[in-house]
C-alpha cells in the first residue's frame, strides 16, 4: 500500500514504542508518559452520573462547546490568565492536541513554516509535518531558555507562526515573562501569530509563575492560547482542552473543529464544568506534592558527577537530561529499559539530536516508586556509559 508523505515523514509515536518494550520487560518502573499520578475530582463523576435525562444530551451540541463549559472558561481566563475577552473568543476542544491542530489548520497553508523552539513537544511537530507545514527547529540555550536572535534568524517569508510552550515538556523550563513578551512583540513585528501552549499552567515551582502572553493588550490579534485539563484535573481520558483565539480566526477555528469533531462529546464537557468549578485548588496541593519529588529528582541527579547535566526544573514534571556519551538516546533508553528496568524517552523524540538527552516524567508516580526508578536510572547510566 502506498503511503504518504504526510505519514512516512512523521516520526512514529514514541511512547506507544516505549510502551511496548515495557511490557515485554515486566517490573519496568516508568518514568516516560508525562501524566499525573491522580484522577479528576469526585464532582466529575456526579456529573457524569446526572448527564442524560434530555434528548439534548444525546444531540450534537455548538461546535465551539456548551454555553455552560464556555461561561466557566471565560471567567476562568480573564480572572487567572489576565486574558482580556474584548474581541476574543473562547473554544472547547477535544485536547490540548486538537487545539493545537485546529490553530494551526486555522492559519497555514501547505507549505508554510512554523518555529518550534527545540526541544519541540513530538506531537506539534507531528501535527505540522502532517498537514503539509514545515516544523522549523530553532535551538535554546544550555538551561533551555528561549533565544530570541535564532527565532528571529528563523523568520522567512513562509512563516506563520511561533510556538511556545511554558511550563515546558520536554524540560521543565518556564520561560520568564520578558522572554515570551519578546516573542510576542516579535510576532507583531513580523505579522506572525504566536501559538502558545500553557497545558502545565499549574505546575511551577520554587516561587516561579507562569505567564500568559495573551495578557498584554497589544497580543490579541495574533496570539492563540491553548490549555487542557488533562494535567491540572487528571482528566487526560476525558479529552477536553481549549484555546482563546482572535475572534477574526473565530470562523476559520470552527471550521476545522467543525470538520473534524462537529463538537467535543457532551459527557465530557460536563464532566470538565464539574472538575472546573472545584478549581485551581485541586491542583494546588498536589503540585506542593510534586514539588518534594521534584527535588528528590534533582538531588539524586547532583550526586552523580559530570556523567549527566540536569538543568533545572521550574515547571511541569520533567527534567531534561543531558549525558555524556555518543551512545545515541534511542540506544541508551532500550537498554535502560530491558538490563535495569527503568523507562525514560529519548530526547530525540522533542528533537533533539546533538546530543544524548534522556526526558525523566516523575508526575505519574508515587514519590517512593520515583526514587526506586531514579536509584535504577542512576545505576543504569553508570553501568551503560559510565
Ligand atoms: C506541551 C503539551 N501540550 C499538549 C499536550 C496534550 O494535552 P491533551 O491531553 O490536552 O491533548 C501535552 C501532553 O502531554 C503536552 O505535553
Amino acid at each position: 500500500m502506498h503511503l504518504p508523505r504526510r505519514i512516512t515523514n512523521i516520526q512514529p509515536p514514541v511512547i506507544p514504542i516505549l510502551g511496548e518494550w515495557i511490557r515485554s520487560n515486566p517490573g519496568t518502573i516508568s518514568l516516560g508518559q508525562g501524566i499525573v499520578s491522580y484522577g479528576p475530582p469526585p464532582e466529575v463523576m456526579q456529573a457524569v452520573q446526572a448527564f442524560g435525562g434530555t434528548l439534548a444530551d444525546h444531540r450534537y451540541g455548538p461546535v465551539e462547546g456548551q454555553p455552560e463549559l464556555l461561561a466557566i472558561l471565560r471567567d476562568k481566563v480573564t480572572r487567572e490568565n489576565g486574558l482580556s475577552l474584548q474581541r476574543r473568543r473562547v473554544v472547547v476542544t477535544a485536547g490540548g492536541n486538537m487545539a493545537f491542530l485546529n490553530a494551526v489548520l486555522a492559519v497555514t497553508d501547505p507549505g508554510d513554516e512554523v518555529i518550534l523552539p527545540v526541544p519541540f513537544y513530538f506531537n506539534h511537530e507531528m501535527a505540522l509535518t502532517m498537514i503539509g507545514c514545515r516544523a522549523v527547529p530553532v535551538p535554546t540555550d544550555q538551561r533551555y531558555q528561549l533565544d530570541l536572535d535564532a527565532m528571529r534568524a528563523a523568520i522567512t517569508p513562509r512563516t506563520r507562526a511561533i510556538v511556545t510552550v511554558s511550563p515546558n515538556n520536554p524540560t521543565g523550563a518556564v520561560y520568564p515573562e520578558a522572554a515570551l513578551r519578546a516573542v510576542n512583540a516579535l510576532c507583531a513585528e513580523h505579522d506572525l501569530v504566536h501559538i502558545t501552549d500553557e497545558v502545565y499552567e499549574y505546575f511551577t515551582y520554587g516561587g516561579v509563575r507562569h505567564y500568559s502572553p495573551g495578557r498584554d493588550p497589544a497580543s490579541r490579534a495574533h496570539t492563540i492560547a491553548l490549555f487542557s485539563l488533562s494535567k491540572a484535573y487528571g482528566f487526560a481520558s476525558w479529552r477536553i482542552g481549549y484555546m482563546v483565539v482572535p475572534e477574526e480566526l473565530f470562523d476559520a477555528v470552527n471550521k476545522v473543529q467543525d470538520t473534524n469533531l462537529i463538537c467535543p462529546p457532551l459527557v465530557c464537557q460536563a464532566a470538565a464544568a464539574a472538575a472546573l468549578r472545584v478549581g485551581r485548588a485541586y491542583c494546588a496541593p498536589r503540585v506542593a506534592e510534586l514539588d518534594v519529588v521534584r527535588r528528590e529528582v534533582h538531588e539524586t541527579l547532583g550526586g552523580v558527577g559530570d556523567l549527566v547535566e540536569a538543568p533545572p526544573t521550574d515547571g511541569a514534571f520533567y527534567v531534561l537530561l543531558r549525558v555524556k556519551t555518543t551512545m545515541d538516546a534511542f540506544t541508551l533508553t532500550r537498554r535502560l529499559i530491558e538490563r535495569h528496568k527503568v523507562a525514560v524517552v529519548p530526547g530525540s523524540a522533542f528533537g533533539v539530536t546533538d546530543t544524548c538527552a534522556l526526558r525523566i516524567s516523575f508526575g505519574a508516580l508515587d514519590r517512593d516508586t520515583v526514587a526506586a526508578g531514579m536509584t535504577r536510572l542512576v545505576e543504569g547510566l553508570r553501568v551503560e556509559v559510565g
